[in-house]
This record gives structure tokens, C-alpha cells and sequence, in this order.
């Protein structure tokens, strides 16, 4: 009897070894590829979750039939247009109905910009630079087929971007990609990157030359003495890009915000505040800063703050005496 059970048992274990084999070999399209972590790490301002994952991918994707192409409200076609790196051509302002947290700030306009990023502004003149953004793939695209198209839907709660069935800038790569790839932005600041066609792995795609004019990620800026603005908090996720962590179909990026500085609105928070940065209190500016690192660098370097602030290492009391500073 014993033994009868125990073919039983081996019987049975060979048939769901078989079924699981089948499942197996059925499923050589990539589709059904197991999810892979390809990047998880803290990067200052962001958690940054990189996944493989063609199932959710496609459960992230928003069916946007229903909404127009974007028109653009400005149309700056550079006179001589063979620069590979994005230069503002078609863009389009948007009004959030939501605020954006971003580094800290409250954003709610931001401008589409044709070449792969969101700007995180309204950006009005011709000369203006976008060093402030949100980027699934910053880098000229060419919008050259008939069913090329950006879109994008503000929820109340997020806003959707999507850049459906682009190329990469023709002159400079020759295989076409025909790219459609999703980005949303949500009110708590996670930003979250859906690529649901790429033809091709962008690390094959970028050779050394390449990756210094593309961008995914993010970037800030601010007003710095003797430069007109200069980039804080670059999170270069190109730069990361290498044979495990590529961006191809079905690569989600998502990158959850951390807390910055200037977040904290009282000087006991301030350097009581257990975060990645080393924060400090500005009397004068009644500000919590990364010594200076956020956009108002300009404004910490002329308030005196430089040599003259709270830190945690201070005594509590600091915060309630701010004559006894100097
Ligand atoms: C095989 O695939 C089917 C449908 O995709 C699923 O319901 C079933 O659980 C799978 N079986 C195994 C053993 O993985
Ligand atoms: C766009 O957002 C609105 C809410 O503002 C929502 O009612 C609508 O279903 C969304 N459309 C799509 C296609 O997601
Ligand atoms: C680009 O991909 C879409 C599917 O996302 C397809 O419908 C379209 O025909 C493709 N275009 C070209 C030129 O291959
Ligand atoms: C932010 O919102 C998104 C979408 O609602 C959610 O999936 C995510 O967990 C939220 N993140 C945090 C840190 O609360
Ligand atoms: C991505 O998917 C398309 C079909 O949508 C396929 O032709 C292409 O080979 C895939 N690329 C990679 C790198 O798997």
C-alpha cells in the first residue's frame, strides 16, 4: 500500500513538473519574460526601482485612444537643427490642476518638450533653458510618421505623458525604434517611467559619444553667481544604463521622492530633521537648507547665512536665540 502511494505521489509530481515544463516552453516570447529587478537604489533626492516587467508595464499603460494629439503652442525649429542633444523646438505649457512636488518645490505649470523631457516650468522665451525637468528619454526625437504623437491627461491626482511611436533623431542613429514610452507625475511626487516599445536596448544604442547628450532622469537648478544656472541634484540614470540595467519594452522606472531640506519649516525641525542631507537653519532667511544646494543658492551665499547658521550639532536652543549667532 505504501509503496502504492508513493508511486502515486511520484506520479503526481511528475505531472505537475510537466504541466510547469509546458507553461515553460510555451512562453519564449519575451512577454512573458519573468520580472527582473534591473536598479534599486537611493540616490539623494530619489529611491530609484528599475523593473523588467512586461505585465506590469502593461497594467501601468493608460489607453489614451480617446484623447487628441497635443498641438503645441510653440513652434522654434532651430535654423540649424543637426544638434543631437534636445533644443526646444515644440513645446507645450501645461496648467496642473495639481502641485507637483519636485525637490522640494511645489510645481503646477510645466512645459512638454517634444525632445523627450517635461520642463518643469513654463518656459516663454526662445533663449530660455530647461535645466529644471523630468526626463523618460531626453535627446532630439524625430516625429517624422504619421502616427507620432505626444499626449497627456491631468487626472486631479497625476499628470500622464505619453510619446507614442517616435525616433531617435534620424541623422544620428539609423535603425529606426519607434519608441512609445509613458511618464506620470503624482501629487506625493513619485515619478514613474512606463517604456512599452523600444525596437532595440538603449545601452547597445549608446556608445560612449552618445550618452553625454541623452538624459533620463532628473535635474534642478538654481541661480549661482557667475553661472546662469547651474544643475543641483542630477540624478543621470543614462550614466547607470549598462547590460542588466537597459532600458528596452517593458522597463518601469519608478522614483519615489525623498525628503529635501527645505521641506522643513521651523529650525527645531530643521535640525532635529533625520534625513540623507545634513540640513541647516537660516535666521535670516527663515529657511532649512542644504547648505545653500536648492535654488535659492544665490540668496544663502548674500544673507550671511554661510557662516552663520543652526545645525544639529548646535544646542537646541540656538533655534529661540538668534542674536546670540554673531
Ligand atoms: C500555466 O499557465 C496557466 C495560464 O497562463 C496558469 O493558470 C497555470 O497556473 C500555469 N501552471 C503552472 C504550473 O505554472
Ligand atoms: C483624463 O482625466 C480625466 C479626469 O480629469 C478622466 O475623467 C479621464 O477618464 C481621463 N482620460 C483618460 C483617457 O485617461
Ligand atoms: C510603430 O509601432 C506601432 C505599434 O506600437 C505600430 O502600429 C506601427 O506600425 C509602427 N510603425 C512603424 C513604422 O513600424
Ligand atoms: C504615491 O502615489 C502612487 C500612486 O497613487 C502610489 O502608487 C505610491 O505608493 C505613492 N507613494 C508614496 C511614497 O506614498
Ligand atoms: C520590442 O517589441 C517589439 C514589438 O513590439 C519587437 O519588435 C522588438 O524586437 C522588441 N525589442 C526588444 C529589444 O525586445
Amino acid at each position: 500500500m505504501a509503496h502504492i502511494l508513493k508511486l502515486f505521489g511520484i506520479v503526481i509530481s511528475f505531472l505537475v513538473i510537466s504541466s510547469s515544463c509546458e507553461n515553460d516552453s510555451s512562453s519564449d516570447n519575451t512577454k512573458d519574460e519573468a520580472p527582473k529587478i534591473l536598479y534599486d537604489s537611493n540616490e539623494k533626492y530619489f529611491h530609484v526601482h528599475a523593473v523588467r516587467d512586461a505585465k506590469l508595464a502593461k497594467s501601468l499603460w493608460i489607453n489614451m485612444d480617446s484623447i487628441e494629439k497635443t498641438d503645441f503652442d510653440k513652434e522654434w525649429q532651430p535654423a540649424y537643427d543637426e544638434q543631437f542633444a534636445p533644443t526646444l523646438r515644440y513645446l507645450k505649457s501645461v496648467q496642473l490642476s495639481f502641485r507637483f512636488p519636485f525637490y522640494g518645490y511645489l510645481i503646477d505649470e510645466i512645459t512638454l518638450d517634444i525632445d523627450g523631457r517635461i520642463c518643469m516650468k513654463k518656459i516663454l522665451y526662445r533663449n530660455e533653458e530647461c535645466h529644471s525637468f523630468v526626463a523618460p528619454l531626453a535627446t532630439k526625437l524625430s516625429f517624422h510618421k504619421d502616427e507620432s504623437y505626444i499626449k497627456y491627461n491631468d487626472t486631479g491626482k497625476s499628470l500622464i505623458v505619453q510619446w507614442g511611436n517616435v525616433d531617435l533623431y534620424p541623422q544620428f542613429y539609423y535603425e529606426e525604434q519607434n519608441v512609445t514610452m509613458q511618464v506620470t507625475l503624482y501629487e506625493n511626487g513619485t515619478i514613474e517611467f512606463v517604456y512599452k516599445q523600444i525596437l532595440s536596448s538603449l545601452f547597445a544604442l549608446f556608445d560612449d559619444e552618445f550618452i553625454t547628450v541623452v538624459n533620463i532622469g532628473t535635474r534642478d537648478s538654481m541661480g549661482f553667481i557667475g553661472y546662469d544656472e547651474h544643475p543641483y541634484g542630477v540624478i543621470a540614470l543614462q550614466e547607470r544604463l549598462n547590460k542588466d540595467f537597459d532600458v528596452t519594452n517593458g522597463t518601469v522606472i519608478v522614483m519615489t521622492s525623498l525628503p529635501t531640506c527645505n521641506w522643513f519649516t521651523s529650525c527645531e525641525l530643521c535640525t532635529l530633521s533625520k534625513i540623507y542631507f545634513k540640513c541647516v537653519w537660516c535666521h535670516q532667511l527663515k529657511r532649512c537648507t542644504n547648505h545653500g544646494n536648492d535654488r535659492t543658492y544665490n540668496a544663502w551665499l548674500s544673507s550671511g547665512c554661510v557662516n552663520n547658521y543652526v545645525s544639529s550639532s548646535d544646542h537646541a536652543d540656538k533655534c529661540n536665540k538668534p542674536d546670540e549667532l554673531s
